[in-house]
């Protein structure tokens, strides 16, 4: 049951796409309650078992209690447990508890979330506009709580993006791969050492000067006839797209898109620093802008390209002009002067102080129509019922839409074929457009557990083709921590190992014992079939990939509180090692299962172990996983590339009676006609 509550006039942020009709007035709120003040401000007293889940894209555990958070979308190269904002704003929570329900904060701009952190026992969320719906979402199923309420939000907010089957197949990609020489070495060692490859990324050095939409010839001298000669291979190339257009006179974005960027104040275009120097902003949010901006992946789509990352897109910003002036002004003020503790501590920040300030978002406008302001407005309507709109009101909707601007222009232009997309920035909403990698990690152990952490938060919010560079974006990674991470990285939907330009090289063949990484790789693809058709089925159905074990085992405490592990579609559970040095670890069987050891590309072992807990043993070139008792797997063939994949023929693995069945969905890896109850094949025990 979802109630719905409407403060002020809010700004129609497109996240929902099936609205309920009815709406509540403010003293019927089922939960909670919404203080008196101008601001927004929503207070809950938890329970003291109470679990809060949700938020997407955070750092913490998949149970977020104890945390405060910003929905503020940001470029954050440095993370850890304790940065409170990331490149998404997914402002949906479930507590799970005393009282189990969801609320939805459909809120355009920066809005905090005080979980348990300031008072332990209360949850605060606040937002400067009291301009917003708020959704309550309660249970329709006594059985299956949480998933009814997850279920009932998706609903809500429209079906997950579902990418072309080859997306499921290893990429490869490094910031640093500058020519056509760098892709091919990746491309020919993947073949010579027997690693299974789809794709490769392009980085930023593929362009010509950082230029969107461009391509250096010098680098790829006929791109269109290399990606061709290289899909006759199976490999698929994927360039990046950043949200800055360069500013540069005679580029014919640049001229294009004059009429579409954001503006200042004064309704000149809104200039700032990042990689190609000063760039200008497409104002996704305005319809002709979208239209503009995603025209221009026709220049890439007309060379063969099939897939995109949309990155930079919070947008990131180097520097404003104000903000750049205002670093050197006062690094001149420094000159010849002493420095003492203080003024030195300054002074060294000074450098960096333009980078991403909240502030620059004051400098740029949006136009939107004026029925999709509400309170947010900043002028009257122009000759076309246009308003401006400041960036910083509705911040977090910019990337959303630039993911947008990408998916309506490939529908338009084949309506009938899938293509690859993946964000950096997302909210609510853009979850049915494209897919998001987790951004900028490091080679740190922790992160291996933080990623598993958001798969099951996000999966949630309906961000289910998802993943983490493997291995670790920044920093240098190790063998060991490559492979652990690869154990896990296995079974997210986005599989892509990427790292940082000055980095360690992080990729597979680079390393002592590559037969290790090829095992893993192995069951990926043996895995495929199963994990294309639970991705599929959920999408279409509205249910989760990954789930926390909660949602399976409600009542159990010892699962609800194992944040650990996580499940994987109908059958299976992970439990991965994310400890450096650790020989195994402890893993909680909510019910008897059975245990799966991979190893030198195939299973290696299976046993029957019984509910409760065991202490597992997992050396580092094995995966060891679960299968739920009477369920069962289908495996394939491991193969070097989705395309050579044979889907027909699959064994079913697993404990289960003669004769148990799973239904796999199936289908071309292209078509956007998918009908899930259509497209079935039994696979029989
Ligand atoms: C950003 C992206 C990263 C990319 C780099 C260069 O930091 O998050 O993935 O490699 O930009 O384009």
């Amino acid at each position: 049951m979802i109630k719905k509550f409407v403060f002020g006039k809010p700004f129609n942020t497109e996240s929902i796409l099936n609205d309920v009709k009815e709406t509540y007035s403010e003293d019927k709120i089922p939960f909670g309650t919404v203080k008196n003040t101008p601001n927004f401000e929503w207070e809950y007293e938890l329970g003291e078992q109470d679990v809060i889940y949700g938020l997407g894209q955070v750092m913490k555990g998949i149970n977020i209690r104890g945390g405060k958070y910003v929905s503020w979308c940001l470029d954050q190269p440095n993370q850890d447990e304790n940065t409170p904002s990331l490149y998404g704003a997914h402002n949906f929570i479930i507590i799970f508890g005393k009282k189990t329900f969801a609320v939805y904060f459909d809120y355009p701009g920066e809005i905090e979330f005080d979980a348990g952190f300031t008072f332990k026992d209360k949850i605060q969320v606040k937002a400067e506009k009291k301009s917003l719906n708020l959704y309550f979402i309660e249970s329709e199923n006594q059985n299956e709580n949480l998933k009814s309420i997850v279920n009932q939000f998706r609903n809500l907010t429209g079906k997950s993006y579902v990418p072309p089957k080859w997306a499921f197949g290893f990429m490869q990609s490094r910031w640093g791969y500058k020519n056509a020489a760098d892709i091919n070495k990746v491309i020919e060692n993947h073949k010579k050492y027997n690693l299974p490859l789809d794709s490769v990324c392009l980085d930023i050095d593929y362009m010509e000067d950082y230029k969107d939409f461009t391509v250096d010839n010098k680098k790829f001298p006929n791109f269109a006839d290399y990606t061709k000669k290289l899909l006759q291979k199976n490999i698929r190339l994927v360039p990046i797209i950043d949200a800055g257009v360069k500013l540069q006179e005679g580029y014919d974005v640049y001229e294009q898109g004059k009429p579409y960027f954001c503006k200042d104040k004064e309704g000149n275009n809104f200039i700032a620093g990042v990689w190609p120097g000063d760039a200008v902003f497409p104002d996704f949010l305005n319809k002709e802008a979208r239209e503009f901006f995603g025209k221009n992946y026709k220049k890439l789509t007309n060379c063969g390209i099939e897939g995109f990352w949309n990155d930079m897109n919070e947008p990131a910003v180097f520097y404003s002009k104000k903000s750049l002036k205002n670093a050197f002004d006062k690094i001149q003020d420094y000159k010849d002067k002493p420095l003492d503790i203080q003024s030195f501590f300054e002074f060294s920040g000074l450098s960096n102080s333009s980078f991403n300030r909240k502030d620059d978002t004051e400098l740029f406008y949006h136009k939107v129509p004026q029925s999709f302001a509400g309170d947010f407005a900043e002028s009257t309507p122009d000759k076309n019922g246009n308003v401006l709109v400041q960036n910083r009101k509705i911040h977090n909707l910019f990337g959303y839409n630039m993911t947008r601007a990408a998916a309506e222009s490939f529908a338009k232009e084949n309506p009938n074929k899938r293509k690859l997309l993946f964000s950096r920035s997302s909210f609510v909403g853009a979850h049915r457009y494209g897919g998001i990698w987790t951004g900028d990690n490091h080679s740190y152990w922790s992160n291996i557990l933080l990623s598993l952490h958001m798969m099951a938060n996000l999966n949630m919010t309906g961000f289910m083709f998802t993943g983490s560079d493997i291995g670790g974006f920044s920093s240098d990674t190790s063998y060991d921590l490559l492979l652990r991470w690869l154990a896990f990285g296995i079974f997210t939907p986005l599989c892509r190992n990427h790292s940082a330009d000055g980095t360690r090289n992080q990729e597979f063949y680079e390393f002592e014992k590559t037969d290790d990484f090829k095992s893993m790789l192995d069951l990926r693809y043996a895995l495929i079939p199963y994990l294309y058709s639970e991705f599929v089925k959920a999408a279409q159905n509205n249910k989760m990939y990954f789930r926390p074990l909660s949602f399976d085992y409600e009542d159990d405490l010892r699962a609800i509180h194992t944040d650990d592990q996580i499940l994987l579609g109908e059958g299976l559970m992970i439990a991965p090692v994310y400890v450096q040095n650790a020989v195994g670890r402890y893993v909680y069987l909510p019910e008897d299962m059975l245990m799966i050891e991979w190893n030198n590309s195939q299973i290696k072992s299976q046993k029957m172990l019984t509910k409760g807990d065991h202490f597992i043993e997992v050396p580092l070139e094995s995966v060891v996983f679960f299968i739920k008792k009477g369920k069962i797997v289908p495996f394939a063939k491991p193969a070097l590339n989705t395309a050579l994949l044979d889907t027909t023929n699959l064994t079913a693995v697993g404990n289960a009676p003669k004769g148990t069945v799973y239904e796999l969905y199936d289908d071309d890896g292209f078509t956007t006609q998918i009908d899930v109850q259509k497209s079935v094949r039994k696979i029989v025990m």
